[in-house]
């Protein structure tokens, strides 16, 4: 090995046979990443209701951001036990499943899926992947996989497992070799969740297939002034809390609840008093141990507790700019300005 090879770990590579996948679905049963072939691009896999699993996607991704994820599964049941389907929605997913085809549909209480993969919203994100190993994968895992595509922040999504194991590579626990991916373009996304379907992405699912079963179908542009913002890939609406946040505090304030990270012994509420007395419903701790991938999982859980704690404005301690300490501190900063202008 000459001085200048890098000794980085490289990810295991291999064909989807019967072996490789049985490892990989117990990889993501036990909290790991494993990249797999679809019909549209290749994607990072997690199991999408670990947050903490969640969270490495993010970092593997090196993307400061959380944006909410597509939670594939194997059919029609398992969605419906993750999100809220009527008679329209049910209809479109047996015309396009399998296929590429993702629908944003209400997520349903205790439909088992992060806080984390759909970033806080009360929507989820739901696909049946026709590629056979994408469909196999998830069937032996019987598990919900969040999966964005296998790309670098900002860099053109992958087709190809060579092109995940140049650019992802150390950073995945597995990466099932598939050969190229059909299609080459993410899934259409569509918006089921409102009174009117729109098209938030579009994709290889046009809205001509669509229209013939629901009639006008509009298509997501980016926002127009003085209009909310609709949605993703462009302009996503983020979860944002109703109360104000104020970051960095080194003290609690009377009538604040506290977002803690890491220990909270030596944070006092001003004029008298520690934060540990403060009640119970008014704190939560993101990781007592100072965690970042614990934090990450409990981000919107905690943020949406303390919104509704009736206090006056959320205190959130500093927590630290590296990893994916990045994404949680621009998330922070996001909630906290959009409080700040009523959006
Ligand atoms: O073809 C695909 O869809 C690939 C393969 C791997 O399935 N996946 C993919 O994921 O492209 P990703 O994370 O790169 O793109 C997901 C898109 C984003 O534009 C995201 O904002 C949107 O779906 N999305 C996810 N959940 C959403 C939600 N609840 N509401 C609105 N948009 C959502
Ligand atoms: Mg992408």
């Amino acid at each position: 090995m000459s001085e200048n090879t890098p000794i980085e770990m490289k990810t295991k590579t291999c064909a989807p046979d019967d072996h490789a996948l049985r490892q990989s679905a117990e990889i993501l049963r036990e909290g790991g990443l494993v990249a797999f072939p679809t019909e549209t691009v290749y994607g990072i896999g997690a199991d999408a209701r670990n947050g903490q699993a969640v969270a490495r996607i993010f970092e593997a991704k090196g993307r400061p951001s959380f944006n909410p994820l597509i939670v594939h599964v194997a059919g029609l049941e398992q969605a419906e036990a993750i999100a809220g389907f009527d008679a329209r929605s049910r209809q479109v997913a047996r015309q396009f499943w399998p296929g590429p085809l993702t629908l944003i549909l209400p997520r349903l209480e205790g439909g088992g899926i992060a806080d984390l993969t759909t970033a806080g919203l009360d929507t989820v994100a739901v696909r049946v992947p026709a590629h056979p190993v994408a469909r196999k994968l998830i069937e032996i895992a019987g598990l919900p996989v969040a999966a964005p595509s296998a790309n670098p922040s900002g860099r053109l999504s992958a087709t190809t497992a060579h092109y995940v194991a140049e650019t992802l590579g150390g950073k995945l626990d597995m990466i099932l070799a598939g050969g190229a991916a059909e299609i080459g373009l993410e899934s259409t996304v569509l918006d089921l969740s409102g009174k009117d379907p729109v098209i938030l992405r579009t994709g290889a699912v046009t809205p001509d297939n669509l229209e013939s079963l629901l009639g006008r179908v509009d298509i997501a542009t980016k926002a127009v002034a003085g209009e909310k913002p609709k949605s993703p890939g462009q302009t996503l609406r983020h979860y944002a809390p109703m109360t104000p946040i104020r970051l960095n505090a080194v003290d609690v304030v009377s009538g604040e609840g506290l977002l803690a990270f890491g220990s909270t012994r030596f944070m006092g509420v001003k004029g008298g008093g520690a934060a540990t007395d403060l009640p119970a419903g008014r704190i939560r701790n993101l990781s007592e141990c100072g965690d970042l991938y614990e934090a990450a999982a409990n981000l919107f859980t905690c943020l949406h507790e303390l919104d509704r704690s009736g206090s006056e404005r959320i205190a959130v301690m500093a927590i630290p700019e590296t990893g994916i300490g990045l994404a949680i501190n621009e998330r922070l900063r996001r909630a906290a300005e959009a409080v700040e202008q009523g959006v």
